[in-house]
Parts: structure tokens; sequence; C-alpha cells
């Protein structure tokens, strides 16, 4: 079989998503790197895609120079990976989709709405793909989880209670730190900090697994740090089209909080709990019945958690595998293979939304208000 060839934008030395990226598109031969754009220094970043073996003339030192590069190339890449700040997501994207190369772009994909519904419709024009990295809704635990709601193996969904609350940024005497400090200044960030940066992961994953969309939210935000201009803190209540309540928490201060991540999904005939800190592991009970963990690679799985399951049961598997699940989809996407687990832009955008709303509402004192992006409303 033929490699897909693969490129990056952003990613560079001592990045802290970079890593993941590389280790999932390698990990299963599916693709080889073949290009990269990877720091906002161009001889930093040619320099370091030297030392990951690309090659001289496909190091390139801004995404601008790999676009003019790649472009007319008979063996041009496949697909193209923007890992780079979330401001600059928006006008890469947008560039390369309009060049005719598939993307999968580093959440949040815009800093707008507009911004976002314009990729919706770029990315349709171009008839190529363009995914985003929601890579939590790529655990083999997670893919079972949806499953079993889809089959309705615990009826009805009531309601989803999620939580991305992390103590990292909980600090005071820390705050200062450019490294954090940027993460609440709206000039880098936009209108939002942690929700922005974490609860649109939650917000995604309760619309995953149970497979419905936020209509409506109405949200309170804390600065608890008071140099701080954005929320390091959010209670976000919404509710699904289909009915469904929704509960989530996102919070950059819950010292003694390591990553933080963990959804609950409660039905009229059985309830599933699923925390990225155990992620191989799904816990279900149905009413009346014992608690029992589903564990990854076990047989009687959903086929789609199966798929993913890539070591044998009781080996763990962890981020990086999941964010190679989400490199398989492309490729399997890329070879016409269409799948419906793939985060896309439309994803994209309907978090772009919830996060302009969120925000909106936390300052009208927790109004309820429609979330979604207007190309989806009815
Ligand atoms: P980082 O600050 O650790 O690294 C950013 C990298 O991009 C650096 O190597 C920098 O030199 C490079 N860069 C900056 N501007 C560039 C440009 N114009 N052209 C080429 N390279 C450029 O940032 P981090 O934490 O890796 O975040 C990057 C993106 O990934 C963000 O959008 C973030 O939200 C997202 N992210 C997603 C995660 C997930 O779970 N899906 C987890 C962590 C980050």
């Amino acid at each position: 079989m033929t490699k897909l060839k693969w490129g990056m934008i952003g990613g560079g030395e001592g990045s802290q998503i970079g890593p993941a990226h590389r280790l999932g598109a390698l990990a299963d031969g599916r693709f080889e790197m073949t290009a990269g754009a990877l720091d906002h220094r161009p001889e930093a970043g040619r320099a370091y895609a030297r030392t990951l073996g690309i090659a001289a003339d496909r190091a390139y030192g801004d995404w601008q120079e790999m676009l003019a590069g790649e472009k007319d190339r008979k063996d041009r890449i496949d697909l193209v990976t923007v890992a780079t700040p979330n401001a600059t997501h928006f006008e890469i994207t947008k560039a390369y989709l309009e060049a005719g190369f598939n993307v999968l772009c580093e959440k949040p994909m815009t800093m707008t709405v507009e911004e976002g519904e314009e990729i919706v419709r770029v990315a349709e024009k171009s008839g190529k793909i363009c995914a985003v990295n929601y890579c939590y809704s790529a655990y083999p635990m997670v893919r079972q989880a949806r499953a079993m709601v889809r089959a309705a193996e615990i009826g009805k969904v009531r309601l989803v209670v999620t939580n991305f609350a992390h103590g990292h940024h909980g600090d005071a005497t820390d705050a200062d730190n450019p490294r954090v400090r940027w993460r609440y200044d709206p000039a880098m960030a936009g209108v939002s900090g942690q929700f922005a940066d974490c609860g649109i992961h939650a917000l995604h994953m309760a619309s995953f697994i149970c497979d419905d969309k936020v209509k409506t939210l109405s949200a309170d935000f804390a600065s608890t740090i008071p140099s701080r201009v954005l929320e390091d803190d959010a209670m976000v209540n919404f509710r699904m089209e289909g009915g469904t309540v929704g509960r989530l928490w996102t919070s950059s201060v819950a010292i003694g909080r390591q990553h933080g991540f963990d959804i609950q999904v409660f039905g009229e005939t059985g309830g599933l709990r699923w925390a990225s800190e155990q992620p191989n592991q799904l816990i279900y009970t149905p009413v009346g019945g014992r608690t029992q963990i589903i564990e990854k690679g076990e047989s009687g799985l959903h086929e789609d958690a199966q798929r993913l399951s890539r070591v044998a049961i009781a080996h763990p598997e962890g981020f990086p595998l999941a964010v190679a699940n989400i490199y398989c989809d492309l490729a399997d996407a890329i070879a016409g293979e269409a799948r419906d687990g793939l985060p896309n832009a439309a994803d994209g955008v309907r978090s772009m939304a919830a996060v302009h709303t969120a925000v909106a509402s936390a300052q009208e004192g927790g109004a309820w208000l429609d979330a979604r992006p207007s190309i989806f409303r009815d």
C-alpha cells in the first residue's frame, strides 16, 4: 500500500501537541511525514523538520512557503495538519482547503462563528476533508459508549454530565508567567479562556456520545484570579435538540485535579461513565443491576470500539493512539471510505457558536440563549 503524504504546520520542537500528532499520524504506516512548516521561527522550523527526516526542499520556513511549494507538485501532500496557536487556524485552514488539500485543524477551529461558517462553506465547495482534532472522541471506549447509546442499551438519554477541570493554572503566584497569562488575555485568546480551551472538548464529547446537538445554553463564568480578564472557571447548563439535559463544569483552578476530563450519560435504563485518566474502561450500570467494567479489547464490543482497540486487552492505550485513530479514520476517508465518527468542520463551528453564546449568556447573568450557528438553525 502506498503511504499517504502528510505535512504539518506548527507542532515544532517543544510544542505541547506536536508529538501526539507525529506519533498518531505515523503509528499505523498509513502516512509518511513529507513536509512541514513547524515553527514560527523559519530557521528553527526548517532545522527541526530536517531532524524528523523531512527532505530539505520540503522543510519550509512558513505555511505560505509550504503552500506555494506543495500546490503544484505531482507528489504533493495528501493531508496537512494545522497545529499552530488558535488565532492562525482560520487563515491557514481556508488557504489549504481552497488550494485543494485535505486538512486536520486543531481546536478551536476558528476564533469567530463567522469564520467557522466560512470554513464549512469552503470545505463543502472544495470537496476536501476538513477534520477537527476532537481526539477524545476517538478513544475506543468512547466509541463503545456512543455505540451503546445508538443501540438504545441505556434507553433514551435523560442527562449528560461532563467535567473538564484541572488545576494547572491555579497558582496565583504563577499567573503572570507568559505561558499562562496569554490564555486569559483577550488579545491572544479571544473571547473566552477556559471554556474555549477545554470546555469545548467536553461539549463536543457530550454531543458525540449522545449522538445529539446542543441547542440552548446558560453559562456562569468566573475569573477566580482577579488579574485575569477571561474566565478560568465556567459552569454551563445546556439542552440538546433531542431533549437531553446537559451539565458541564470546566476549570483551570481545580488544584488537585490533573487532566480532569470525565463524562457520565444517564439513560432511562442505564448509565455510563468514562474518564480520560482511565480511558481503557467504560463503566456501565443497567437499571436495577450491578455496575460493570467494560474493557477495551474484550470480546463483544461494538464494531467501532473493536476496530479502534490496537493492543491486547489489559495493555493500556492512551492519548497518542486516540490521535492515531483520528488519522486512521482520515486515511480511510481520503481513500473514499467515509467514517461518521470523524469530527469535522460542522463540529468546529458548533463549538465556536457555543463559545460565543456562553460568553453572551454569562454577560447576561446566565440567560438561556440559542447556541447553534445560524447555518444550523431551523
Ligand atoms: P504550543 O505553543 O506548545 O506550540 C505551538 C507551535 O506552533 C510552536 O512550535 C510554534 O513555534 C508553532 N507556530 C506558531 N505559529 C506558527 C506559524 N504561524 N507557523 C508555523 N508554526 C507556528 O501550542 P500547543 O499547546 O501545541 O497548541 C497548538 C494548538 O493545538 C492550539 O490550537 C491548541 O488549542 C491545540 N491543542 C489541542 C489539544 C487537543 O487535545 N486536541 C491539546 C493541546 C493543544
